[in-house]
């Protein structure tokens, strides 16, 4: 028994010295040490010798076993090596070449924009909060004035919500206001916001016009705030991102919130205010709504108007990239075209 255990392993060994590769390594494996080898059988019918025959035999058949299997261990490193060898000669493996580079990620620039005019506004002391995409009519109209059938919905064409008979109608917001009402119905003045956030509108798309985009809602109240407050926080803002030399223009407007309402305008990035096809030749370019927070609605979130006064704003945020780069197409920020991303 002994005799053969030996013959076993010099065979074994003889014939792994002629193995030249992988496939011919993996038939000596099974052949010698799987499941069905002679070395497993014997090692299962050790349960028939004698004990004496047994431990012998035993003993044996296990060191001839893990010899072999550092063998085949060692070989398989060798035959390794040889490949990477053949490879380094045969030129098909430069060392001397650099390694392949990881992909850097970058932050999309309606991302960097809104981290832009948040850090603006936080450094004036505003704080960050964000809302629900998906809002009450309430939220997003009754409140801020805009009752239904009043025609000032008629300025936001709008993503509806199936709503069970009788359940009150959702939507996906319109603006970013509606966060004015969610965030005055819990917090009491001194009150200093600003809002980014997506919001959608039922429109067709094209150059200028997005279904979904961004937009910051500010929003200050306090005892005394007045338009002049408004005013500097916003020429403020105009002056960081657009730069110190540009022009700042507030005129009125109207939104059912405010009152009064304004709208700003910055000098025309491209014409400087001598009037382009950028500006439509009027030298300027609205940039936000705003206005002082209408007594009504703070009336109905239960901010006493004759005590407490503050002014709002909301602006679109693709546009001020746009304007900044000369980007034509606001449809580029959502179309997934790393051409177009990897530029900023
Ligand atoms: N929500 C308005 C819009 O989407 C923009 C706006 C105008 C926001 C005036 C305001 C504001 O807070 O005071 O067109």
């Amino acid at each position: 028994m002994l005799q053969r255990l030996e013959d076993l392993r010099a065979r074994a060994l003889e014939e792994l010295n002629k193995v030249s590769n992988a496939r011919e390594l993996e038939v000596w494996r099974v052949r010698y040490l799987g499941k069905k080898s002679d070395l497993t059988q014997l090692l299962r019918s050790l349960a028939t010798l004698n004990l004496e025959e047994r431990r012998q035999v035993g003993a044996q058949a296990n060191e001839i076993k893990r010899a072999l299997e550092s063998s085949l261990e060692e070989k398989n490193r060798l035959l390794q090596e040889a490949i990477l060898t053949y490879r380094r000669e045969a030129r098909e493996l430069d060392v001397t070449l650099p390694g392949r580079p990881f992909p850097i990620g970058r932050l999309h620039p309606t991302t960097q924009i809104l981290k832009e005019i948040c850090h603006v506004f936080q450094n004036m002391g505003f704080e960050v909060i964000e809302g629900p995409d998906v809002e009450w009519d309430y939220y997003n109209f009754e409140a801020l004035n805009i009752p239904q059938h009043h025609p000032a919905r008629d300025m936001f064409a709008t993503l509806w919500i199936d709503a069970a008979s009788g359940e009150e109608a959702r939507l996906l917001r319109t603006h970013t206001s509606p966060m004015q009402i969610r965030l005055m119905e819990k917090e009491r003045p001194p009150i200093r916001v600003i809002v980014p956030g997506r919001v959608y509108r039922y429109e067709a798309t094209d150059a200028t016009h997005e279904s979904m985009f961004y937009q910051v809602e500010g929003l200050a109240v306090d005892k005394g705030i007045t338009l002049a407050d408004l005013k500097g926080a916003l020429l403020d803002f105009c002056r960081c991102v657009f730069g110190e030399d540009r022009k700042v223009r507030f005129r009125c407007d109207y939104f059912p919130f405010v009152e009064p309402g304004v709208e700003v305008a910055i000098s025309c990035l491209a014409c400087n205010g001598t009037g382009c096809r950028l500006c439509g030749y009027s030298g300027w370019i609205e940039i936000l709504g705003a206005g002082m927070v209408h007594p009504d609605v703070l009336a109905r979130v239960d901010i006493n108007p004759k005590v407490y006064s503050g002014f709002a704003f909301g602006m679109g945020v693709e546009r001020i990239p746009m304007l900044r780069y000369g980007i034509e197409d606001i449809r580029l920020f959502y179309s997934n075209d790393l051409r177009f991303l990897r530029q900023f």
